[in-house]
């Protein structure tokens, strides 16, 4: 374990002065019945309904893409060869009306074309994924998306405008060959108003080119157009993106709700504005109003109108019940109703307290937090919505009631899935940087995300290596001085992994320790005890599902609790030091899933890091059961390893097991050998001589046999046992079941070494006449073209959109209907379309039981679509 690859640097504690602590309060965000994204919506009628002509249309389907060239102007569709800007009109060859696009692929968003790129053994690609992507490999690093659609006679005098709420990266965008903008992040939303380039009634040709060769971060990122995109159509005098904003307090059971609304008069002429503002509890019911006439505001210019209005008996946000409330704002002026703009937020407050740690509606909350980077198994950075909830319940399942963004904006549906689900957000931008560029990159996050009741703090960086100078201090100080103005509710961190006390450790509200020990922790908090402090990140724990012995040349680290690089530790000794102190407001464990790049503490052929809580699929490793151990309230055992170690009798095998009942007992073979206390935030552990047949634990409260746990030596592999996630879902395009596949012996216990390869088949396919599935997917649908014309990826109500199976060293395709397991386990995506009816899912292997699983797509109301 000592070839680390990352991270010579030794981290280093230090000390801090202490900074104000805002009072709590606030926010926002979508209604649970809100389908988009963590924005307002077109249609929805309710007490507070008026007609307004705004839409929200999501143009995620029916792009074509190619891949370009970032060195041959050539094959990059003249790009570079001629004067791009000269004339304009003129921007991209492919913004042409009559562009013959017949050869690109078709697509849906979100797309990552980098997953479906094949492993390529460089040194150089090593943390990003191994994915050819960078100045060596130009012919994969461009890619161009084309997207033809209408607009509606009807539509002129409207303003329109494009929303892009992610682009890996570098992107410039096009319309009708008019040159909409560039922007350089690959995880900040953007958007265009495009009003004055539209043909009215006729094609608009929008073209994006992606330059994905740069790198932000150190990790894998994904390449493309991986988010949604919206075609949004307001009146002129209407609230700009963004422009409402909503802030609570809470005194008693009264709140005052304070709505903040933007209004701009985007027209020549001047308009009178009045503004109603309408709360609706978290069942619809009305239970603020509030009227306000504003000064007329001239054209081309904005207003802002503030209004209070109290709530009472207020139902507060908490993770138990995390309910929403919305608020309506409609704009008038003399000819009615010009704008409807709904924002979900919740009720709540939030402290951070220098010796009490965290406190959520005035009760101290300890942050047991998980960071994550965006990719997940089979999808690359490209996640469904119905994804991110997935994710979201996983960890909330292991007992996980925080999340941070490591490191950098998150796509607005994670916000929309804690929100709803009940978890809080460390929200954390990419660029820590007071440039132009850094400020408007934060500018963004907080614009967009301050009404999420799940966000609770802002962090402005991770590991910058100014972080402990007069420098670093500086930019700090302009960071949190905006974020401080673009929302007074929340403080404001840095994630530090040493210096502490020197540089931004004097600006940020909240220290932010990454790593460190128990000593140097202390020392920080004796000599800055008026500062509040997080662990921003924790443990880096390494380990493989299933594995128990490290195995360097295939990849694999041993899943006991025993294993971290030279700045980590494991789970238990991190939260040992932070269960232990109340002023520590709880910490962030690098990483729940597994993600794409960072193979530490080995390199090629693993292609994956090994820090997850979870696999890359979201199957649970050992730590896993840890954290539900000490997190979680409930009872629960959890015993491992598997008990198959042909070769190994009479030899000791180590046998743990988690719990938080009070004493376990285990057997072998029925033969007790021994029983242990259980020891707070701790494992118990027996040494056992190897005999096939089965480990059982007995956990017990108060003398009693609360639950018991068994492995069992299993026999060969027999047969296939599908499990979806969800056995009903929604024929709208989007949602997906995440389907669990185990390999089995013959009396249906999983096998834990099996790596037979699956080939996954939807029956009663149509065959390719989806035009996602003419793209990357009609491609990888050939596996199935052998057996039958009625098996392929695609049928009539569903699709596979991906497979995988967790093991960090498989180089096996994503995009792809055939996956080995690995460990017993792998995994399927199956996504609806748009027609109702049975998804069946059929799965074959050589030598095993074929199994079938039906899943129903019910019919469901899609989002409108431009
Ligand atoms: C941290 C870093 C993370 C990840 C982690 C691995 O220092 O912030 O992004 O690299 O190390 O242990």
């Amino acid at each position: 374990m000592s070839d680390w690859t990352r991270r010579e640097f030794i981290k280093i504690g230090a000390a801090t002065t202490g900074s104000a602590i805002l009072p709590g309060a606030t926010n926002r965000l979508l209604a649970a019945e809100i389908p988009a994204a963590s924005q307002p919506v077109a249609h929805a009628s309710d007490a507070a309904g008026a007609a307004s002509q705004r839409e929200r249309l999501l143009m995620d389907f029916g792009w074509r893409f190619h891949l370009g060239n970032a060195n041959d102007p050539e094959k990059d569709f003249g790009y570079g060869d001629e004067s791009e800007f000269a004339k304009t009109d003129e921007l991209f060859a492919p913004s042409r009306h009559d562009f013959d696009d017949s050869g690109w692929r078709y697509i849906d968003l979100p797309h990552d074309w980098a997953v479906e790129l094949p492993f390529v053994e460089d040194r150089v690609l090593t943390e990003h994924g191994s994915k050819p992507i960078g100045r060596a490999y130009p012919e994969t690093s461009i890619g161009w998306y084309r997207r033809v659609f209408r607009i509606p006679a009807s539509d002129a005098g409207k303003r329109l405008s494009l929303e892009f709420d992610g682009v890996f990266r570098n992107a410039m965008v096009a319309l009708n060959g008019d040159f909409l903008g560039r922007n350089l992040s690959g995880y900040a939303p953007f958007s265009y108003d495009i009003t004055d380039f539209v043909n009215f009634n006729g094609p608009n040709v929008l073209v994006v080119r992606v330059d994905a060769t740069e790198q932000e971060g150190w990790f894998y990122e994904g390449a493309g157009i991986y988010r949604h995109v919206w075609l949004v159509k307001t009146a002129p005098l209407h609230v700009p993106q963004w422009g409402v904003q909503v802030t609570t307090s809470v005194r008693r059971s009264v709140a005052e709700v304070t709505v903040v609304a933007q209004i701009v008069n985007e027209q020549d002429e001047t308009s009178p504005c009045q503004v109603e503002t309408v709360i609706l509890d978290p069942e619809g019911k009305e239970v603020a109003r509030q009227a306000t006439s504003l000064d007329a505001i001239n054209g081309h210019e904005q207003t802002q109108c503030r209004q209070k209005l109290p709530v009472p008996d207020a139902q507060l946000w908490s993770l138990e019940k995390p309910v929403l409330y919305r608020a309506i704002v409609t704009i008038s002026n003399s000819s009615g109703v010009s704008d409807r703009y709904e924002q979900s937020f919740g009720i709540r407050t939030i402290r951070f307290d220098a010796n009490r740690g965290f406190f959520l509606n005035g009760a101290p909350l300890k942050l047991k937090g998980a960071c994550n980077h965006q990719d997940h198994a089979g999808l690359g950075a490209a996640l469904p919505d119905r994804i991110q909830f997935y994710r979201i319940e996983k960890l909330k399942e292991m007992g996980s009631n925080a999340y941070r963004t490591s490191h950098n904006p998150p796509t607005p549906e994670l916000l929309e899935a804690c929100d709803r689900l009940g978890m809080l957000v460390m929200d954390e931008t990419r660029m820590f940087s007071s440039s132009h560029e850094g400020l408007s990159q934060i500018s963004r996050l907080i614009r967009r995300d301050r009404n999420h009741p799940c966000v609770v703090i802002w962090s402005i960086g991770n590991e910058e290596p100014a972080q402990g100078t007069p420098r670093g201090a500086n930019i700090a100080k302009a960071m949190k001085r905006l974020a401080r103005r673009l929302d007074p509710t929340r403080l404001v961190t840095e994630a530090m992994n040493n210096s502490w006390g020197l540089g931004l450790s004097s600006i940020v509200d909240v220290q932010g320790f990454n790593y460190g020990n128990a000593e140097k922790i202390d020392a920080y908090h004796r000599k800055f005890p008026s500062q509040p402090s997080v662990g921003t990140e924790v443990a880096s724990t390494v380990s493989t599902r299933g594995i128990y012995e490290n195995d360097p040349e295939r990849g694999y680290v041993s899943a006991y609790d025993l294993y971290a690089p030279a700045w980590a530790t494991t789970a238990e000794n991190w939260w040992r030091i932070y269960d232990e102190r109340p002023f520590l407001a709880g910490g962030f464990v690098w990483t729940g899933f597994d993600y794409r790049g960072e193979p530490t503490p080995y390199g090629w052929p693993c292609i994956s890091s090994h820090f997850g809580l979870m696999d890359t699929c979201g199957f649970p490793k050992d730590n896993y059961y840890y954290y539900q151990a000490w997190w979680r309230e409930h009872p629960m055992l959890h015993l491992f390893p598997h008990w198959n170690w042909a070769g190994r009798e009479g030899q000791p095998i180590s046998v743990w097991c988690y719990s938080n009942l009070e004493r376990v007992e285990l057997f072998l073979n029925g033969r007790s050998l021994g029983a242990q206390d259980v020891q707070h935030n701790g494992h118990l552990e027996w040494k056992v001589p190897y005999t096939p047949g089965a480990i059982e634990a007995r956990a017990y409260k108060s003398g009693r046999v609360v639950l018991t746990e068994r492995r069992e030596t299993t026999s060969a592999p027999a047969r296939i046992v599908l499990r979806p996630d969800r056995a009903r879902i929604s024929a709208d395009g989007e949602d997906v079941s995440v389907v669990a596949v185990e390999i089995v012996d013959a009396a249906g216990r999983v096998v834990p070494y099996a790596g037979n390869e699956i080939i996954f088949h939807i029956v009663g396919g149509s065959g390719g006449e989806d035009a996602t599935l003419r793209g990357s997917a009609g491609e990888i649908g050939t596996a199935g073209a052998s057996l039958g014309p009625k098996l392929g990826i695609l049928g009539t109500c569903g699709k596979i959109i991906g497979v995988g199976n967790g093991d960090p060293s498989s180089h096996e395709a994503d995009k792809s209907n055939v996956r080995r397991a690995f460990n017993g386990l792998c995994v399927v995506f199956v996504q609806a379309t748009k027609q109702p009816g049975e998804v069946q899912l059929l799965a074959r292997s050589s030598g095993l039981d074929e199994a079938t699983v039906t899943i129903i797509s019910e019919s469901a109301t899609s989002r409108p679509v431009a």
